[in-house]
């Protein structure tokens, strides 16, 4: 049997590898019918520590569409670590009862911590500020198939680029695409991390702090929420969370062929009014989580469609 193989890190999977389970989810979506049976017996846990509406959801609806079963819980009070479980031994005991994890939690490195005492695959769903790279998959995903491929764009991260874990996770993955340009727009206090700049090559980056001077430059616009559970200081989120708000008329500066992401939920910074415009793509965005998830569980199950 092959070694248990877990995603912590975008950097978990070698490029090869991320490009296959893209062309892979591709393949779902073209004939989900092939796929429908490829997990029946399989058992998925989902463990959310921290709430969640389309990871989850979709990791079900994944296992669901492969013929699989779920298990889980979406508050941690209703199990035993209300009593003071440690997540090592939930893990052990979750590792029992089911084929493949799926882990959420506040804390950063806890999904790793886990992934050291479980046989199974345990796949990080969100660990506090750090990374996500599931919602890298699925970004990845919607670029590869809205804008036919992943060079030769100019992409805007907007937002909280400090503890956006989705930014985090998507940058280092993007790293190992060719011809990228990226232009961070944020407050100083949210700026991307150094340790997250060092994966890109010298001159492939700008930060500034005005959307409206980077829209005409962009291909993708990737918004982001500026998250009010990672800060230490309401006073701080208070002054902070208006900084950007994309609205029609600041669209109007855009390209026509520009793509607007977001990894949702979104607060304020994109009015709704946008949701009209085609270049939104954020809800067919959540779709693709869907498929590249089903495509995830394949590859770490090592198992097939017809
Ligand atoms: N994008 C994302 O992680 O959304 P949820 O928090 O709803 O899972």
């Amino acid at each position: 049997m092959s070694k248990v193989r877990h995603l912590i890190e975008p950097t978990d999977l070698k490029q090869q590898e991320i490009e296959e389970i893209l062309e892979l989810a591709e393949k779902i979506m073209e004939k989900p019918e092939d796929y429908a049976e490829a997990c029946k017996g399989k058992l998925l846990a989902t463990l959310f520590f921290e709430p969640s509406t389309r990871t989850r959801f979709s990791f079900e609806a994944a296992m669901l569409r492969l013929g699989g079963r779920i298990i889980g819980f979406s508050e941690p009070n209703s199990s035993a670590v209300a009593k003071g479980e440690s997540v090592k031994d939930t893990i052990r005991t979750i590792a029992c009862y089911s084929d493949i994890a799926v882990i959420r939690h506040p804390k950063e490195g806890v999904p790793r911590l886990a992934s050291k005492y479980s046989d199974i695959p345990v796949i990080n769903a969100g660990d506090g500020g750090h990374q996500h790279p599931t919602q890298t998959l699925t970004d990845l995903l919607t670029m590869k198939s809205l804008k036919k491929g992943l060079t030769k764009h100019t992409i805007g991260f907007c937002g909280d680029l400090k503890f956006g874990r989705t930014v985090h996770s998507l940058v280092k993955s993007l790293a190992g695409f060719k011809e990228l340009s990226f232009i961070f727009i944020s407050p100083p206090e949210l700026k991307i991390p150094d340790y997250i700049k060092e994966e890109l090559e010298e001159g492939s980056y700008i930060e500034i702090s005005s959307l409206d001077t980077a829209m005409e430059k962009l291909d993708i616009l990737y918004m982001t929420r500026i998250q009010r559970e990672r800060f230490l200081d309401e006073g701080e989120y208070m002054r902070l969370k208006d900084s950007y708000i994309l609205t029609n008329e600041k669209l109007q500066a855009a390209k026509k062929d520009m793509i607007i992401m977001h990894p949702l939920p979104r607060v304020n910074e994109i009015a709704d009014e946008v949701d009209n415009d085609p270049r939104a793509v954020y809800f067919k965005q959540a779709k693709y989580g869907m498929y590249v998830r089903m495509a995830l569980i394949i590859k770490l199950l090592e198992v097939e469609g017809k």
